[in-house]
């Protein structure tokens, strides 16, 4: 427990531990990953008799992390449903628990209410110390830019430096192993405020409109500022005359109709439905296992992913166990998603049909599905949902032409002077090219050469068409502003680029 931020998480849990006994006795008694498993799995020299599986002593492979990576992370603590967890989640690897869940409660509904809504308000205090920890969200905008709908773009980088390094000039002289040893890195991942219950959190502007969604145990924890604008516009490939086509309002089931008649085809009008259907999910449902006060119909896709873009709600990627080693994932827009052939930063689905049969955030896990009731969209529904999403437009960009290169007449020196290095010194557009900025990879970006943590593993790219729409970046979230992102980039590709330089490529990406 001696790094920077540690004290955050440590802190957490001692003032938890004062304020709710309890609460955190079970992350005390940590397990060894791995330590019960023989016990648990029984004998190999009996259980597969009639075919025991051939085993050989291995040299350790440790993917040039360094010998003994592993012993260097420390086992997950055990924690049950709503226990608060660590900040610092990449402090931890290995294996713990079950990949099933219960649907069952650990206690009587009105215990777990009362419980939670109790706990809310300590663990929002702690969320927020966390985040001021970590950035300066002091408000700041780039003047006279918007996003496509008119609302204000945040000025950044807003990490905060840790002690010891004075500007991230001087911090962009460091090689990645210095950073490492001093603990110095500013971009390090971010954690769901609530790992062990998890699940879906929903943005303040999003709660207001739908109170059916404001959860008694957490809160979302990035202000409204630095999310997209809500409700966004809507643009589509097939009515680019239209510009944006709900007139500023939020598409819901009760006027889809209204707008979409006479704009749409039978099979989108129909798939464009199911986006809005609520649908139960492991934690919005009518059962007693949930997070909100009244039994819930829960979420529809565009709970989310609101007039096909985002609205920043965040969860926990679908593709890992345990839950504490899941990572954070914030909505990505759907906008242009019919120029994308990889589609979920890990799990590689390759078409928006097969992403709307297997969204796991809803039923999972099958155990789940017998209390909550399975979604069971039939294939012919999925492919109409994919219709509907394939004609989700990325916004204008006025300053872009064909081939994707700023038109020259119409833009200033200072972005010519970043779509340059775009393409030459920055390195940008070895991952992010074609009409929609993403070659469609996934990438090691091997972040964790910075900091002493779990790492993240390959991470699809994400498209720049629209950047300026969707923030906060990066699968987590974890950079608020385009100009954190630069200074990530800067960093993690070893760029050396001078604050000019920097400045350039955000006025860049900014017409994208
Ligand atoms: C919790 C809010 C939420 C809901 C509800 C939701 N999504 Fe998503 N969606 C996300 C997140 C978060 C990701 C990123 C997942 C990842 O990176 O693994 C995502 C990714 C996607 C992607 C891939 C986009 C890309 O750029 O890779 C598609 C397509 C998609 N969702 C479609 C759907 C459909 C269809 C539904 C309804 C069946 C749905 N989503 C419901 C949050 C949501
Ligand atoms: C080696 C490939 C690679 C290079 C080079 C690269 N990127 Fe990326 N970019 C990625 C990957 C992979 C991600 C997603 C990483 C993640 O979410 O953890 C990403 C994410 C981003 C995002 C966030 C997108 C979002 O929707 O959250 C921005 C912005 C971005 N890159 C800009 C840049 C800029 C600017 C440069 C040049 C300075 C650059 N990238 C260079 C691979 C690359």
């Amino acid at each position: 427990m001696t790094d920077r931020l540690r004290w955050a998480a440590s802190a957490a849990l001692a003032i938890l531990g004062v304020l709710s006994g309890s609460w955190i006795g079970e992350v005390e008694a940590q397990t060894q990953s791995g330590e019960e498993t023989q016990a648990q799995h029984g004998d190999p020299a009996k259980y597969l008799l009639q075919s025991p599986g051939v085993a050989v002593d291995r040299p350790e492979n440790d993917y040039g992390l360094g010998p003994g990576y592993i012993s260097q992370l420390e086992p997950y603590p055990r924690v049950g449903k709503g226990d608060l967890t660590p900040f610092d989640l990449w402090h931890y690897g290995g294996r713990l628990g079950s990949s099933f869940s219960s649907p069952v409660l650990p206690m009587v509904f009105d215990e777990w209410l009362t419980l939670n809504l109790e706990r809310k308000p300590k663990l929002m205090r702690l969320v927020r110390e966390y985040m001021a920890g970590r950035f300066d969200f002091n408000g700041r905008v780039i003047p006279g830019q918007t996003m496509s709908g008119g609302k204000a773009i945040m000025k950044g980088p807003i990490a905060k430096l840790p002690a010891g390094v004075a500007s991230f000039a001087e911090l962009g002289e460091l090689s990645p192993e210095e950073i490492r040893e001093r603990d110095l890195f500013p971009f390090l991942p971010l954690a769901h405020p609530l790992a062990t219950t998890a699940h879906m959190v929903f943005p303040p502007a999003w709660i207001e409109s739908h109170p059916e969604h404001d959860r008694i145990d957490v809160d979302f924890d990035i202000p409204e500022q630095y999310l997209p604008e809500f409700p966004p516009p809507m643009f589509l490939t097939t009515h680019k005359e239209l510009g944006d086509v709900t007139g500023g309002r939020e598409v819901t089931l009760g006027n889809y109709f209204e707008i979409f008649d006479g704009l749409l085809t039978p099979e989108q009008m129909e798939g464009l439905k199911e986006l809005l259907r609520p649908t139960p999910t492991t934690w919005f449902n009518q059962t007693t296992h949930r997070i909100t006060a009244e039994p819930n119909a829960g979420v529809s896709c565009f709970s989310c992913h609101v007039n096909g873009h985002t609205n920043g709600a965040i969860e926990l990627a679908p593709d890992s166990r345990p839950n504490l080693a899941r990572l954070r994932v914030d909505t990505p827009t759907m906008r242009g998603n019919y120029n994308l052939m990889v589609l979920s930063s890990k799990r590689s689905i390759r078409s928006m049909d097969h992403f709307a049969e297997v969204e796991e955030y809803f039923d999972g896990d099958p155990g789940m599905q017998q209390a909550i009731g399975p979604r069971g969209v039939q294939r012919q529904v999925t492919n109409r949902m994919g219709d509907f999403n394939s004609i989700l437009d990325v916004p204008p960009a006025p300053k872009l032409g064909p081939t994707m290169r700023l038109i020259r007449s119409k833009a200033t020196e200072q972005e010519l002077r970043g779509e340059e290095l775009f393409h030459g010194k920055a390195l940008c557009s070895e991952c992010h090219y074609g009409p929609a900025f993403v070659d469609d990879y996934m990438h090691d970006l091997q972040v964790e050469r910075f900091y002493k943590g779990r790492p993240e593993g390959p991470i699809k790219t994400f498209p720049l068409r629209g950047i300026k729409d969707t923030p906060p970046y990066l699968h987590d979230g974890r950079l608020m502003t385009l100009d954190d992102t630069v200074e990530f980039f800067n960093l993690v590709l070893e760029l050396h680029l001078d604050q000019t330089e920097k400045d350039d490529l955000v006025a860049y990406l900014l017409c994208l």
